[in-house]
């Protein structure tokens, strides 16, 4: 039986090389392109560190589209890429499952409207880890009592936006239980700008970036005598694997927009 057809697109990246090689281990799975705006002669399979796959990287993802039919198109480009990308997609009917993060509320009114014109589903994740689902998860629980809360997200420094997609969403999701709560000494002032992060309805972010790490946050609680420290480390990007699988399996059955990997769950 064929498996389902995917082209990876951002597929010179380290999440495009990292998911593809984890989804070439899904016997219901067949990647049959990658497409980057960075070309390579070589065989994709050596550029992902497993087994030849019999093509290399090419940079026309509409051609692509045409030539393989895909089931479904993958992309983990970048903020400035990815409309063009989305609208590429789905103009030519294809689904599409997005890693890439950055949007605006305007991106995903735009998008919603390009699903419903070409009738084909989209399907947007800021974070494919099991792991990081559940600790939003359980941070909008905590928030329900403990409603002051800082987060600090940590990702490596080649990380084109900031805060993290998966720190917005931790913060959307809280602001659903928590009203808006102005945190800290009404009289704090700060030294350097930026030193208390951003604000987002009154909850802090601060977003580290370093080389050496993939991905972590901290979602930290601060109650009276006591700090709730909500912790998820991606410690490798193998971690994102079996979240893009799900998307990648369950696309077809989806309409529209949709959101988060626990829309799947
Ligand atoms: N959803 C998740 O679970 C998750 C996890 C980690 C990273 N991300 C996001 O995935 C995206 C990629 O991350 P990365 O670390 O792999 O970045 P990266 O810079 O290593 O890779 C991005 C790749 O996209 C390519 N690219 C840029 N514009 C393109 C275009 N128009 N068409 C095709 N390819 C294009 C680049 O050449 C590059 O090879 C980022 O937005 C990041 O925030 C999401």
């Amino acid at each position: 039986m064929a498996g389902i057809k995917v082209i990876m697109n951002g597929a010179m990246g380290k999440m495009g090389r990292a998911v593809s090689a984890g989804l070439c281990n899904e016997g219901d799975i067949e990647l049959v392109a990658a497409i980057d705006v960075k070309t390579s002669e070589t065989d994709y399979g050596f550029l992902c560190g497993i087994e030849p796959l019999g093509f290399s990287v090419s940079s026309d993802l509409a051609a692509a589209i045409k030539q393989h039919k895909p089931d479904v198109i993958v992309d983990f480009t970048n903020p400035q890429a990815i409309m063009a990308n989305i609208y590429n997609a789905v103009s030519l009917r294809v689904p599409i499952v997005v890693g890439t993060t950055g949007f605006t509320p305007a991106d995903l009114t735009k998008i919603k409207g390009w699903c419903n014109e070409y009738d084909t589903a989209v399907f947007v994740a800021p974070n494919f880890a099991l792991g990081a689902v559940l600790l939003m998860r359980f941070s909008k629980e905590a928030a329900r009592y403990l409603p002051n809360v800082e987060i600090i997200e940590r990702h490596h420094d080649q990380k084109l936006d900031a805060p993290s997609g998966t720190a917005v969403t931790t913060m959307e999701m809280i602001s659903e239980v928590r009203e808006v709560l102005s945190q800290g000494n009404a009289q704090e002032f700060e030294r350097i700008n930026g030193s208390r992060g951003g604000d987002y309805q009154g909850m802090r972010v601060h977003s580290v970036r370093l080389p050496g790490y993939v991905a972590t946050q901290e979602v930290i609680f601060g109650g009276v005598g006591q700090v709730l420290t909500l912790r998820h480390d991606a410690i490798s990007r193998e971690s994102y694997v079996q979240g893009v699988a799900l998307a990648v399996r369950k696309i077809s059955d989806l309409n529209g927009l949709v959101q988060g990997l626990e829309a799947l769950l």
